[in-house]
């Protein structure tokens, strides 16, 4: 191809033409249907989109990591099929019309499933932010951002110290405890001084909560008795107990609670993928007798105090008393091979994939 008849570099998916006006192509992933039961590949469609050039105001960002979450599956009946699904990422900003999002910078962008995004930089809809500049992280990985350094950490953070108030020398047990969330609060819960009780879908990950990161008991939910298991490990029963999965191993741990038990819940991953809504094991009976405490929350509510959180986490990193385990699938065309591993407990630690 010739110089004069319009020569393309090509650059990624940016591309310039003979007149050299940049143009993007963005990859994208579409929500074609509703997910029945497990969500299947052809639920969703990968797609090229050309994005418009920028107006005053907006900026195009370029993903470098995306997260996939277990709320992706919860909350995927309020997407409309035949938008991008939904998501977080990390992107570098490579151009802006928009003084608040200079060029440069890394984002945590609500963008969805996409490689590249024109955006405003304006809050969503229920009014959480659709993009945060990403504060320094010194020398720690970006990705962090999605995990240990966002959404997840906040979550652990917030949701075990306002929720269940842990005290030093009580016991807290967490469910889903290998993953994003579940690792991070365990080791919460040590820094706090608590015994720890971590309950997962392996014994490969019960030895590395144990060995690396210091909780004190694994129960794996899958094969051992867990009744048998509370009773050995908790001779005092439980203090606190926060709640990733729901479900029936939910109302056997609330019986094993301590008068004013604390349950801070989180998620009921143990229901996302049922097709009709799970029916819920009684409640009543250990919530009266042993006069506990439920309080389900949603990160947002303290996203006044985001950067406390951050900041927080990431002392205890540079102290050497969090470890940020990631699992990372490589490549973008891979998001929905990572998406359901992650559901099926294929991650150790917070699951993201690299672009
Ligand atoms: N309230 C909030 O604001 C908020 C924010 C973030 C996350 N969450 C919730 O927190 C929970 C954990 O999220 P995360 O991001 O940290 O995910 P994650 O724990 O990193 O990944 C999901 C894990 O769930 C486990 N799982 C899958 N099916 C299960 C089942 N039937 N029963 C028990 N465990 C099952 C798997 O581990 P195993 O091998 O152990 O089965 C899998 O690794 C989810 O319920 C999520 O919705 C809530």
């Amino acid at each position: 191809m010739s110089v004069l008849s319009g020569f393309l570099l090509k650059s990624g998916s940016i591309q310039f033409n003979s007149i050299c006006r940049r143009y993007i192509s963005a990859k994208a992933f579409i929500f074609q249907k509703q997910f029945q039961g497990f969500p299947k590949e052809s639920d969703f469609k990968l797609v090229n989109e050309e994005l418009p050039a920028l107006k005053d105001g907006e900026f195009l960002a370029a993903a470098e990591y995306l997260s996939v979450d277990p709320y992706m599956r919860a909350y995927a009946p309020r997407v409309k099929t035949g938008k991008t699904f939904m998501g977080s990422q990390i992107a570098k900003i490579l151009e802006s019309k928009n003084p608040d999002f200079p060029e440069g910078k890394y984002i945590v962008g609500e963008y969805g499933w996409r490689t590249h995004t024109v955006s405003n930089g304006k809050p969503l809809a229920n009014g959480v932010p659709s993009a945060w500049l990403i504060p320094d992280l010194g020398n720690l990985p970006i990705s962090l951002a999605l995990g240990v350094l966002g959404m997840p950490g906040n979550t652990a953070y917030f949701g075990l110290l306002e929720i269940c108030k842990p005290k030093a020398g009580e016991t807290v047990i967490i469910t889903g405890a290998a993953g994003a969330v579940g690792s991070h609060v365990g080791q919460i819960a040590k820094i706090k001084g608590c015994k720890t009780i971590g309950v997962a879908g392996s014994d490969e990950k019960g030895k590395w909560l144990v060995q690396e990161l210091g909780f004190d008991h694994f129960i794996n939910y899958k094969t051992d008795n867990v009744k048998a298991k509370l009773k050995e490990y908790a001779p005092n029963k439980i203090d606190c107990y926060f709640d990733n999965v729901g479900g029936g191993i939910s109302s056997l741990i609330m019986m094993y609670m301590n008068l004013f038990g604390r349950i801070s819940v989180c998620g009921a991953i143990s229901g996302y993928n049922e097709t009709e809504l799970p029916k819920a094991p009684i409640v009543q009976y250990p919530m009266t007798f042993n006069q506990l405490k439920m309080e389900g929350f949603i990160v947002h509510r303290w996203l006044d105090r985001w950067l406390e959180g951050i900041e927080q986490n990431k002392n205890w990193i540079q102290e050497g008393k969090l470890k940020y385990p990631e699992t990372v699938t490589n490549g973008f065309e891979n998001m929905y091979e990572a998406f359901t591993d992650m559901l099926r407990g294929g991650n150790i630690g917070k699951a993201i994939v690299k672009v």
